[in-house]
């Protein structure tokens, strides 16, 4: 299954580059967020862009989203102090998630890091209990080394 997996993603990646071969952050993270969504079949994904001391709402496909977002509060924010990918199999035990709709069951938030700095984050959502694995991990930190080049 996780091979399976593995050859969804190195395919998906290879798409991904040629879309966004040209052009420049927004319209990249746009068609990132409907490519993925179309392949992974995710509830919910897309970015958060850092803004000052919060994160805010930034391309995404799914169900309309919390538009700002506390440096430390919910997956996002904690993603973004401690500068790490967090997976959170059941997002009804990881205190302070921030629920922007009741149907999201587990969670990734991957962050976006540019010499060093998070400038954003990428997060999915999906309907179902303990859907992330280290293989999810491995390529969306892929998807986001790609997108910090267009910054
Ligand atoms: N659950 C996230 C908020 C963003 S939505 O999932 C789209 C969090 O706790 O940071």
């Amino acid at each position: 299954m996780e091979s399976v997996k593995y050859a969804m993603y190195s395919q998906l990646l290879i798409r991904i580059r040629s879309l966004v071969a040209t052009d420049g952050p927004v319209p990249s993270m746009a068609n990132i967020a409907a490519a993925l969504k179309e392949a992974c079949g995710f509830f919910w994904v897309g970015f958060y862009l850092v803004d000052g001391d919060r994160l805010t709402l930034g391309p995404f496909q799914g169900p309309v989203a919390c538009s700002q977002i506390a440096f430390g509060q919910g997956v996002c924010g904690t993603a973004w102090k401690e500068r790490r990918t967090i997976i959170v199999p059941d997002v009804e035990r990881f205190p302070g998630h921030i629920a922007c709709s009741a149907l999201s069951r587990s969670e990734i938030v991957v962050p976006i890091l540019l010499r060093g700095q998070v400038v954003g984050v990428l997060d999915a959502d999906s309907t179902e209990l303990d859907r992330f694995d280290k293989v999810d991990a491995e390529f969306l930190a892929e998807i986001c080394r790609l997108v910090s080049t267009k910054f």
